[in-house]
């Protein structure tokens, strides 16, 4: 999958940690950023580029860390297109593609350890919207107020 990836220095840690997993599981990864660690850098500047690129559909899907994952997912829903959501369990991360078809997780680099983190990437990879009508019905009213 052609990945893109996000990160302020609240989450900088874990990106360099999940764009390592990434690629050695063969996904082609896009990084926007942060590329050094600078603790005055703002998670706009990196995690609304990477909403745009998943919106234009640069890249199939994108994983945004910031230090909670709470301004990262509330930044990338201003980009029309973009659905994104902080996640921190499991069923949430398969089940947000599957029913809802998001298309960015969140993640809290200060909040969700390695090993959670990468089980979460790997369940949000791995799932598939449902095409479901009740979820496209649901989709398409979402879509429509972005218009
Ligand atoms: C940065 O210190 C921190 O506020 C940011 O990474 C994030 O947690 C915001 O939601």
């Amino acid at each position: 999958m052609k990945l893109g990836i996000a990160a302020d220095h609240g989450g900088y840690e874990l990106k360099t940690i999940i764009h390592k997993l990434l690629t050695s599981l063969g996904h082609e990864v896009k990084d926007f950023g942060a590329f050094s660690l600078d603790d005055k850098d703002d998670y706009p500047d990196f995690v609304v580029p990477l909403a745009r690129a998943v919106a234009g559909q640069e890249v199939e899907r994108g994983i945004a860390v910031c230090g909670s994952g709470v301004g990262a997912s509330v930044v990338a829903n201003k980009i029309p297109g973009a659905r994104a959501a902080l996640i921190t369990d499991h069923f949430s991360a398969h089940q947000g593609v599957e029913d809802d078809d998001l298309n960015i997780i969140c993640l809290g680099g200060r909040i969700t350890g390695v090993m959670v983190a990468q089980e979460l990437v790997q369940a949000f990879l791995d799932a598939k919207f449902s095409q479901a009508e009740r979820h496209l019905r649901r989709l398409h009213k979402v879509i429509a107020l972005e218009k």
